[in-house]
């Protein structure tokens, strides 16, 4: 494998360093072309930019692999659950016995939200979108904690256990409460004696009356829709959360930026999109055809739950998702579902058309994690929340990753400029 790349510019040549991942995966270091031929490297949307290093998440899109800190995804989903992969994520290895017991101890102590943010939740208008709520609390979370939230990162660093436990642990309190609050319905406190996911599904749908009790397929395939989403590398959020932490910005400033970017229809705003689509679909009587054709042509929405910008193949989240999901359905008494023929319809019709073969567009994990959700009660409007709560010890390890960089730089991406070049002022009366 060549260890410097050349690149030819205006009769002079330049060697660049080639920098090798432990699986193989090659990149042209171009860290001082600027300074050395005052070129600056061009990619609309960072489809190949590498912009760090990482020890997490490893995404071989071609072939369909995703590793947690070298475990294959389908291990994990099959042998561990959402909190010890979690662990596993931020801290880079399984936990031994005492370091998982402690790690549950934590996300314990830490469930319940300050007296004060449950006002601060109540005074958000009834019709709030739950993202912007989530991001806002997770925000404050560094008026409630200012000792953890110091921008100085040495010192975040020192405490970086207990703000990790806060924010994995209290984004699924922030987000039931904030369901809770919209309905008009009292809120839950965090049980110590049960698992995350059944407490979250307690904290969401208990009642006075009534104590939720989840069946273990529903508590299951919560479990694995967290655990599927706990890290993607370098996403639009992940890439938030970093860029923001590069500045030297605190734990919780950082991931409340992530949730702002995931809120997006193009990146974990597109669970909430497949269920309205296949709701529209069926509105309109279709079956999927007409719905596909229209993608097709360019003149129609995307078919939403297709494609992505790194796998180019079966996503192998979709895989483990959609097994779980028949599994759940199964235990819900749920037998004839029409969004979900609907759903299996275009996924069929997709993976034998030309348009989407050569364009290498697979079914993606939210393809039927919306549905996942809806079945087991969630509404729509928090199926993106609940993509946040999974891809929390992602974010809060990606955090960690940038603040404990010792040779850390400001995220700070050039541009090339296209507009105007330097002209007068124009006085208002001179303006046509
Ligand atoms: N339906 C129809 N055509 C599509 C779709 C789709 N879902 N996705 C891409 N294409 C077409 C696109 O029109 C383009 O065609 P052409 O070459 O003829 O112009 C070609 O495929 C390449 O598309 P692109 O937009 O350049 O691809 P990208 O890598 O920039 O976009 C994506 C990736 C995920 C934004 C895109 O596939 C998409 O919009 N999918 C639907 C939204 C979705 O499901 N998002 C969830 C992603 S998974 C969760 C996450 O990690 O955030």
């Amino acid at each position: 494998m060549p260890k410097t790349a050349l690149l030819k510019l205006d009769e002079k040549e330049i060697s660049l360093p080639v920098v090798v991942g432990t699986e193989g995966e090659r990149a042209i270091d171009i860290g001082k072309l600027r300074a050395d031929t005052g070129y600056i490297t061009f990619d609309d949307g960072f489809g190949n930019t590498g912009s760090c290093t990482s020890a997490i998440t490893y995404i071989d899109g071609e072939v369909g692999v995703l590793r947690y800190r070298g475990y294959p995804i389908e291990q994990l989903a099959e042998k561990s659950n959402f909190v010890e992969t979690a662990y596993l994520v931020i801290h880079g290895e399984l936990p031994t016995q005492e370091q998982r017991a402690r790690f549950g101890r934590l996300l314990s102590q830490n469930a319940a939200v300050h007296e004060g943010m449950t006002r601060f939740l109540q005074s958000f208008p009834r019709a709030s979108h739950p993202m912007a709520v989530l991001s806002a609390t997770l925000n404050s979370l560094g008026a409630y904690y200012p000792h953890l939230a110091t921008n100085n990162h040495q010192h975040d660093l020192e405490h970086f256990d207990e703000a990790a436990a806060i924010a994995i642990s209290k984004v699924r309190t922030i987000a039931a409460h904030s369901y809770r609050v919209s309905h008009g319905l009292p809120l839950n406190y965090p049980r110590p004696n049960i698992g995350y996911c059944e407490n979250f599904l307690h904290l969401m749908f208990s009642e006075p009356y009534n104590e939720y009790i989840p069946t273990a397929e529903v508590a299951q395939a919560l479990n694995l829709f967290l655990l599927l989403h706990a890290d993607h590398e370098q996403n639009c959020s992940t890439s938030t959360v970093k860029m923001v932490a590069s500045a030297g910005a605190n734990l919780f400033a950082s991931v409340s930026a992530g949730v702002n970017a995931l809120w997006g229809p193009l990146h974990g705003g597109a669970n909430m999109a497949v269920l309205e689509m296949l709701k529209s679909i069926h509105a309109d009587g279709d079956d999927g055809t007409k719905f596909i054709a229209a993608a097709k042509s360019g003149k129609g929405e995307r078919l939403m739950g297709f494609g992505h910008r790194v796998y180019k193949n079966y996503d192998p989240r979709a895989k483990i998702i959609k097994a779980s999901f028949y599994k759940a359905l199964g235990s819900l008494g749920i037998k004839d579902d029409p969004l979900l023929n609907i759903a299996m319809k275009l996924e069929e019709v997709a993976l034998s058309d030309d348009y989407f073969i050569a364009r290498k567009l697979y079914p993606n994990v939210d393809f039927y994690s919306g549905l996942i959700m809806r079945a087991l009660g969630i509404p729509e409007n928090m199926f993106t929340v609940m993509f946040a709560i999974g891809r929390m010890p992602g974010w809060v390890a990606q955090w960690y990753e940038v603040a404990k960089n010792p040779k850390l730089k400001i995220y700070r991406p050039r541009q090339v400029y296209v507009g105007p070049t330097q002209r007068d002022y124009v006085a208002m009366e001179n303006r046509k």
